[in-house]
């Protein structure tokens, strides 16, 4: 691939680079281009099943595609039982500091050793195969711990985002009929404390499916336990009861893993279910491959595993593959913008995998505080969440990675599990480019009939070949599922963004089609900030659009038309913001609320939201024959 003439902007990856690299490019994308199905089954071989499958992937019922069908393994089991009896036994599983400084490291037999603990745990409180369980956390090892045991006792984990209100966990509790709730007493961000256990009984008091609360202790503030429903997670951890079982719950490949709420077009968060087989070979394979994972490194994803990048690549791809992975508690600018730069020099760490948004927040302070730490360690970066501006692009590669490392643009969603458009640490890079789809995958650009576009010219997003990692359904809503993902352009999946591919067939994603707001990486639904808006007794209706932001990527605005009896004020205006942080959460508080005395609307009464973003940005609406007035 290497000696391919490449246009525009190319940075070509170094021979130790390449030479090093678990993928052998060319021969990868060779082997799946001829047998895809081949290619996933030789990764999947490399993973213990307790049986094998019969069919490595069943199209018959198409889009309800299954993978490894009857397949028995369990994902927990590979991730830490598989290592148990070599080498990794002793090699640390997790590196942890919390923000106040605080330090803490599993190894592969501690890991193991706690989640088995707390599985048992799980199990006594009444906790079956196929319960669901909700775990509202910072980012703390107990996060994973506590997913591991749902997964190793069959039970469906749902994590929601500590970041979240008390309405997203409300709506997210109800929709999955969660039995038993994990939660930490709080959390710290930026030096002060999140109150998620206050948030957890709000939210409680309207959901009525949960019979048990536990409680992580944290940050040891007061709180309030109620007697007969919360109990404190380390005193469970003590009890007789945690030792009394090490077995693992045989799950089917289809079996769901987990649900995960995410926003799409309109209205309530939608819940993607994955499942354990597929997902796991998805996970393992395209983290080995991309971030190229070898047994010495040191690998950080700072994301927060109650998103999907967390669920992914801190949790179940970095264990799976037995790495060592670094989780960090807090802000990367806390107490000063050198604490990320201080902890890799600190722990060595090999792999740094974040968002352009903390980028762009981390290049705001200038080189003097990176250059102040020996980086030297470092030897792939990693990007996800939206799409890199070069800028960023070339700070991150020049100042943070020395001209060495290079950077792996990762395009995926929720929905796809694991990545989809990727570099492999052997392909040439241009800066703003996720590059080509990963082996086994095949993506397109095409236009509103379902035809690929040419090159440069900018279309709908969509894979055209299944893989093991894909979202089996929305859970609760399986209909939605093939009508939001297959219906539109039929054979192919919907991603939901727009993008180009260049001459070299490099893809440049552009951004959402829909509804959907991308705030600092974080997925939003216009329709959720609205409806906390209209939730407000002063406000008679509202609409959300993203506008470009510097640091954010996008900023949300709102504009909002108030019921009569309510004046318009500053205060009210600031009231409405702090409204949607208490409902949804803090990232979801609008950046700037307009009252209005209209909005712009359809004849059948749908909001023009692309009207108010084109007015706002002084642009021209385009047409608006649609428009009722
Ligand atoms: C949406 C999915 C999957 C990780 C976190 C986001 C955008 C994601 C990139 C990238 C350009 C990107 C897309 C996508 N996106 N990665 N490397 N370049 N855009 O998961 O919350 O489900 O959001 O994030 O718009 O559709 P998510």
């Amino acid at each position: 691939m290497s000696e391919q003439k490449l246009s525009g902007e190319v940075f070509y990856p170094s021979k130790e680079v390449i030479e090093k690299a678990n993928a052998k490019c060319r021969h990868l994308y060779e082997s799946a281009e001829k047998d895809f199905l081949g290619f996933w089954e030789t990764e999947a071989n490399e993973l213990h099943w307790f049986k094998k499958w019969d069919n490595v992937l069943d199209d018959s019922k198409k889009p309800l595609y299954k993978w490894f069908t009857k397949g028995m393994t369990n994902i927990a089991y590979n991730c830490l039982d598989v290592h148990l009896n070599n080498a990794r036994r002793n090699k640390l599983a997790f590196i942890w500091e919390g923000e106040r400084g605080e330090f803490r490291s599993y190894s592969y037999f501690a890991l193991h050793r706690e989640t088995n603990k707390f599985a048992n745990v799980l199990r006594s409180l009444g906790v079956k195969k196929g319960d669901r369980v909700t775990i509202y956390m910072g980012r703390v090892p107990e996060l994973a711990i506590a997913m591991l045991a749902c997964a190793r006792i069959g039970a469906i984990h749902s994590v929601v985002y500590g970041g979240f209100s008390v309405e997203a966990l409300h709506e997210r509790l109800e929709d999955s009929q969660s039995k038993v709730l994990i939660v930490a007493d709080g959390a710290y961000q930026r030096g002060k404390i999140v109150e998620l256990k206050k948030i957890a009984d709000e939210a409680l008091q309207r959901a009525a499916t949960v019979e048990s609360v536990l409680v992580v202790k944290r940050t040891g503030h007061e709180i309030v336990m109620q007697p007969g429903r919360d109990m404190w997670y380390h005193e469970l951890m003590h009890l007789p009861i945690a030792h009394s079982d090490d077995s693992v719950e045989k799950m089917d490949a289809e079996d769901p893993l987990f649900l995960l709420y995410t926003s799409g077009t309109t209205g309530k968060p939608k819940a993607i279910m994955h499942t354990h087989g597929g997902y796991m070979v998805g996970t393992y394979t395209t983290l080995k491959y991309v971030f190229d994972i070898h047994e010495q490194d040191r690998y950080w994803c700072a994301a927060d595993p109650g998103w999907i990048t967390g669920h992914s690549y801190i949790v179940y791809g970095p264990l799976l593959n037995g790495a060592t992975s670094f989780m960090y508690e807090g802000a990367p600018t806390h107490p000063y913008p050198n604490r990320w730069w201080q902890m890799i020099e600190k722990y060595g760490i090999n792999i740094l995998y974040t968002a352009p948004t903390a980028i762009r927040g981390l290049m705001k302070f200038g080189e003097a505080w990176p250059n102040r730490h020996n980086l030297s360690s470092l030897r792939l970066l990693g990007s996800v969440g939206e799409p890199i501006n070069p800028e960023a692009w070339r700070w991150y590669h020049k100042v943070i990675g020395n001209e060495k490392c290079p950077i792996m643009d990762t395009w995926w969603q929720t929905e796809t599990g694991s990545f989809m458009i990727t570099p492999l640490p052997c392909t040439p890079l241009k800066p703003g480019s996720g590059t080509k789809p990963f082996p086994g995958i095949k993506a397109d650009v095409v236009n509103e009939e379902g035809k690929s576009v040419k090159p440069n010219e900018e279309g709908y997003l969509v894979i055209k070949t299944p893989w093991p990692s894909m979202l089996r359904t929305i859970w609760n809503d399986p209909e939605r599922y093939v009508k939001q993902y297959w219906n539109r352009f039929p054979g192919m999946y919907m991603t939901g963004d727009s993008a180009k591919k260049d001459e070299d067939g490099y893809f440049w994603i552009i951004g959402r089609v829909d509804d959907v707001i991308k705030v600092s990486g974080y997925r939003l639904g216009t329709a959720e900030i609205e409806s906390a808006l209209v939730s407000h007794p002063s406000v008679a209706e509202a609409a959300a659009i993203g506008l470009p932001h510097e640091i954010k990527g996008n900023a949300i605005y709102a504009y909002v038309i108030l019921r009569t009896g309510y004046e318009k004020s500053e205060k009210l205006i600031e009231e409405l913001r702090l409204h949607v942080g208490h409902e949804v959460g803090p990232i979801a508080k609008p950046e700037k609320i307009e009252i209005v005395e209209s909005l712009p609307k359809t004849r059948s009464g749908k909001i023009m939201r692309r009207v108010l973003k084109a007015k706002a940005l002084g642009q021209d609406p385009g047409n608006l024959s649609t428009l009722e007035e």
